[in-house]
């Protein structure tokens, strides 16, 4: 078996592969289906509310009718993730994983939405030009608070211990944030309710023609 020395190559380790296109292209899909794909890309830190509100707006629009699947940060990371950590170079891994499997879900026409802290901008804008490539709607939404307001919500209590020197490499503590500077949607999760973070967010969605 051959392994790439590098998990951020983005040339193919296998050699003598060829693309199998299928008899239905995403157009007749989408119409098909009477619905768009798209990647509604949540960042920001640990307690923002990016699970939170995710959850609510993937609950809003099934209800509405449209399908939408949620990839969440710990959940991936219990199966497609388990084998990778909180160093750069496997925050780095763990996010092209999800720009790729969140691409397939848009490109099945459905509405996916991935809750990640994703720190690095670097990390973010390549799972954007991942989708920009495939034509396929990239939607950044930044959950924003300051780092006091999610040290002070600490669902997991996590802060806590990353305070404690228990949790090494601790977005906001012991690793950076590096926030996006021009994402599609800026939610200041500790002055917008939930209810209004997903107005805010199916809006855009509106406005933009996706949904
Ligand atoms: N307006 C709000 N929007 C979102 N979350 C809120 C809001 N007000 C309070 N909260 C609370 O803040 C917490 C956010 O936690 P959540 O798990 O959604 O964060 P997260 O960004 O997914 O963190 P992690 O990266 O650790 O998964 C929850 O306990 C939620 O109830
Ligand atoms: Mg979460």
């Amino acid at each position: 078996m051959t392994s790439s020395n590098s998990t951020n190559d983005s040339t193919p380790s296998s050699t003598n592969i060829t693309w199998h296109a299928g008899h239905v292209s995403r157009e007749e899909r989408a119409q098909l289906l009477k619905q768009k794909g798209l990647t509604i890309w949540f960042t920001g830190l640990s307690a923002s509310g990016k699970s939170t509100v995710a959850s609510a707006l993937e609950q809003h629009l099934l209800h509405r009718g449209i399908n939408a699947y949620r990839l969440d940060g710990d959940n991936i990371r219990f199966g497609l993730n388990k084998n990778l950590g909180f160093s750069p170079e496997d925050r780095n891994e763990n996010i092209r994983r999800i720009a790729e499997v969140s691409k397939l879900f848009a490109d099945s026409a459905t509405v996916a939405i991935t809750s990640f802290i994703s720190p690095y901008r670097i990390d973010r804008d390549s799972a954007r030009n991942l989708h920009q490539e495939a034509g396929i709607p990239f939607v950044e939404v930044f959950a924003d608070v300051p780092v006091s307001v999610a040290e002070q919500r600490d669902p997991k209590g996590l802060y806590k211990k990353a305070r404690a020197g228990e949790i090494k490499e601790f977005t906001g503590i012991s690793a950076p944030y590096e926030a996006p500077e021009h994402p599609e949607i800026h939610i200041r999760t500790d002055l917008t309710p939930i209810a209004k973070a997903v107005q805010q967010i199916t809006t855009y969605l509106e406005d933009n023609k996706l949904i």
